[in-house]
């Protein structure tokens, strides 16, 4: 695993340079294969009020007691805590704009991407992130690959564009292996963790999963997983429960410095966040139809590993 850093300067790409075609696909390639994509800068304009105002609200004890979400395609915010209607309405404006920003960016950069992703949540972090007191599942400071429990992908990729806006403090991750090598080593009955069972094989489970579908389509708020999606949260929850593995792997250590930002498939990439504190992200789900090197993709590899398919 490794990181790269984007040719093309930020005034540049702020300019509107763009990478050739061929860069582009490069970049995507080397997403594929589990490496950070960084940008030793930040694009793109936030201005600096509203980045005063993201910075003062936590210090000032006010809205941001957790992170916030902002649900792109509904232009809504969740887990704003605050009760004064105009600070809302700011925090909602500055996502809105960094969502868009960041979108914008990704399409030149991630050119192969761009007409078959799905924009999914963004975020803003403004907790410090050393010492939070989450259950074991929630910690981000145990190595894991990414799965949305309540999101579920079919196969396709979780990409996760990242700023840290802190103005003096980096936020620190560290990673292990990528998802091909955990798998080798971790899934099945001897590695600890079951592969998924194939579509159709057990009827039990696609009947199931068939009026789970039923339900959903009337409008009862089911999750409804594919072999796929059920492998990939057991395997979340999985890395996170083994603290031998947690413990002894091998780690590499990133410090992302203030004003910068960086990108990874996060199904890939086994991540977990040290300390650091202000970020903003945007989530995107990427078609797996769209990748340069689709054989990397963990649904590919798993599928490989099964025999069968796991989506449908
Ligand atoms: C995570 O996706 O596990 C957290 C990454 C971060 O907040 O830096
Ligand atoms: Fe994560």
């Amino acid at each position: 695993m490794a990181l790269i850093t984007i040719e093309t300067s930020s005034d540049a790409l702020r300019s509107g340079a763009k990478p050739s075609d061929e860069k582009a696909r490069e970049y995507c390639a080397h997403l594929e294969r589990g490496d950070i994509l960084f940008i030793p800068g930040i694009p793109f304009d936030i201005p600096h009020d509203d980045l005063q105002f993201l910075l003062q609200q936590r210090q000032s004890g006010g809205a941001f007691h957790k992170n916030v979400a902002y649900r792109t395609n509904e232009d809504r915010l969740t887990g704003f805590a605050g009760e004064n209607a105009a600070d809302a309405e700011r925090t909602r404006a500055i996502m809105r704009s960094y969502s868009q920003s960041a979108t914008r960016l990704l399409s030149t950069l991630l050119a192969p991407y761009r007409e078959d992703w799905k924009l999914d949540y963004a975020s803003y972090r403004p907790l410090e992130e050393d010492g939070r007191d989450l259950s074991l599942h929630k910690r981000n400071d145990l190595l894991h690959t990414d799965a949305f429990p309540s999101r579920p992908t079919n196969g396709d990729r979780i990409l996760r564009f990242f700023t840290n806006i802190n103005p003096s403090v980096p936020r620190k991750w560290m990673t292990t292996s990528p998802f091909d090598a955990l798998a080798q080593q971790f899934a099945g009955k001897q590695g600890g963790c079951p592969l998924p069972e194939p579509l159709g094989a057990s009827t039990v489970q696609s009947t199931l999963r068939g009026i789970k579908q039923v339900a959903r389509s009337v409008g009862i708020p089911i999750t409804v997983r594919s072999p796929y999606d059920d492998f990939m949260l057991r395997f979340h929850n999985f890395l996170k429960e083994n603290s031998d593995f947690q413990k002894n792997c091998p780690k590499d250590y990133w410090d992302f410095p203030p004003n910068t930002c960086w990108m990874v498939y996060t199904d890939m990439t086994s991540h977990a966040v040290l300390s650091g504190q202000y970020a903003l992200e945007q989530t995107y789900i990427i078609s797996r139809h769209a990748m340069v090197t689709p054989e990397k993709a963990p649904v590919r590899i798993l599928e490989k590993m099964v025999g069968a398919a796991l989506v449908s």
